[in-house]
């Protein structure tokens, strides 16, 4: 038996939870989580809340509320959508919770007092209209890498590319849409660049040969380009405060803290043992396997900033594997809670009662697990009809039917019904649905375990065994 601490991506509590988080992230979590646990292994399924970060302070702004009160409406809903959805976490937390805070903190000390940050002051964009400065999502403006002109200053969506605020082109504040001034200010950066060249971190990404192309590819491309510091600091009033002395104003990154939010989750669960599933053990092969599920906007935090974190702290293993997964569209158009253009979790709750399965075999048959895909109503419709109902629905209605009819629903009995034998094609489905799952191809693994209706439906009707057998035979 092996221990495995699976991860589904924190969401940001500043809005609903939609079909792409939910293809993208959620359900493939919960179908290996199941897997694993119908396997027998030790396994415990964790997720939480991100309420820090700009995303949250923007979504306050546009809504005239505060942070607290963002955090709290989208908490709730979240956490009350997943579980009507059955997504079965063994602990959805918050990263609001004190168990969080005292976590974060006590990481980021740790750290600070091994003298692994950078401690610099640097110029960094500040609006004068709003005073204050302007991290990450506050700015916006082109990317040096593709040109998109809507990049973050953390991020451009687009490409992908990790960025710092300063490196955009044209930068504007998303607060008043001016042109921000520099101003200087003290943050503590992770010397990514240093802690790449390290043996343990190399020794660490020969892991990336047996993870996902995708995400192999992207991890590799920001290697090569080369890491640069970046703060784990900024100056904010939300989120957790700077555990040291004279750092009024100043937070922890939110992509710091939330990942510590997976250790301060299993902490909330299993406050006496959670380090049976972080710490490294006496023996390697005992050690807990490591497993994040996210989308690929996440790749760069949880396969390189998060374990170069771990890896400075010690103790902690390191992931075993980061399945991330592209991408998906609805209707021809990329999904966007700002344009309102995406089916809410909550939403279809609520139009489509006691039909949560429906959605999630149509959401693993299209998972962008290779590349972006796309989900339409009409499809969905054609899927459930044509595959759910007449191949699954209608073995498992047979096999139902026909059992209560010969058997009274008996199964203690010797009495053989088998005239044909599928044995063979059973058996190799079996190896290639055992391979499939381990190799995060849920799309194919659920095929394959609709290729079993198929053979059950045509075993009924090679049998024929009602012809074969009378009630009264029994
Ligand atoms: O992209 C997002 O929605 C982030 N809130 C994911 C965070 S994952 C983890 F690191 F907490
Ligand atoms: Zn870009």
């Amino acid at each position: 038996m092996s221990r495995y601490l699976i991860t589904a991506a924190l969401p940001y509590a500043n809005g609903p939870v939609h079909i792409g988080h939910l293809a993208g992230c959620y359900i493939p979590a919960d179908i290996y989580s199941r897997y694993l646990r119908l396997k027998g292994e030790d396994v415990k399924f964790i997720c939480g809340s991100d309420e820090h970060g700009v995303p949250i302070t923007i979504k306050a702004r546009q809504l005239g509320i505060t942070p607290q009160q963002v955090v709290d409406k989208y908490h709730q809903m979240m956490k009350s959508s997943f579980e009507k959805f059955g997504i079965s976490f063994d602990h959805y937390s918050r990263t609001s919770s004190p168990v969080h805070h005292q976590t974060a903190a006590a990481f980021f000390k740790t750290l600070y007092d091994k003298g692994v940050f950078i401690e610099e002051t640097t110029e960094q964009f500040y609006d004068e209209e709003a005073k204050q400065f302007l991290a990450d999502r506050y700015i916006t403006g082109t990317c040096p890498r593709c040109n998109n002109p809507n990049a973050y200053g953390d991020q451009c969506e687009n490409c992908g590319a990790s960025l710092s605020p300063t490196d955009l082109i044209n930068p504007k504040s998303k607060l008043s849409g001016n042109t921000p001034v520099l101003r200087p200010t003290k943050n503590w950066f992770l010397p990514m660049g240093e802690i790449q060249k390290s043996n343990d971190f190399q020794e660490y990404i020969k892991r990336f040969d047996h993870w996902k192309p995708n995400i192999k590819g992207q991890c590799n491309s920001w290697l090569s380009e080369g890491l640069q510091p970046r703060a784990m600091t900024r100056d904010l009033d939300w989120g957790v405060k700077v555990p040291l002395p004279n750092t009024e104003g100043k937070v922890l990154y939110v992509w710091f803290d939330a990942p510590i939010g997976y250790i301060s989750a299993t902490k909330e669960l299993l406050p006496d043992n959670w380090k049976d599933y972080w710490h490294k053990q006496n023996n390697e092969e005992d050690n807990p396997k490591l497993i994040h599920f996210i989308g690929k906007d996440n790749i760069v935090f949880h396969a390189i900033i998060f374990p170069m974190m771990l890896m400075q702290h010690g103790g902690f293993v390191l992931p075993y594997n980061v399945p991330a997964n592209e991408f998906l569209n609805l209707e021809g158009d990329k999904i966007s809670t700002s344009r309102n253009w995406a089916v809410w979790l909550h939403e279809y709750l609520e139009d489509f009662p006691g039909r949560e399965d429906e959605l999630r075999y149509v959401l693993t048959s299209i998972a962008p697990e290779t590349k972006d895909s796309e989900f339409t109503w009409k499809d969905f419709q054609a899927r459930v009809n044509n595959e759910l109902g007449a191949i699954l629905g209608n073995f498992v209605n047979r096999v139902v039917v026909l059992s209560n009819k010969y058997f009274k629903c008996n199964m203690k009995t010797d009495k053989k019904i088998s005239v044909a034998t599928f044995d063979n094609e059973l058996n190799k489905l079996l190896l290639s649905y055992t391979k499939a799952m381990k190799n995060f191809q849920f799309r194919d693994a659920q095929a394959i375990a609709m290729d079993f209706a198929r053979i059950g439906n045509k075993y009924l009707t090679e049998c024929e065994p009602w012809k074969k057998y009378k009630a009264e035979d029994i």
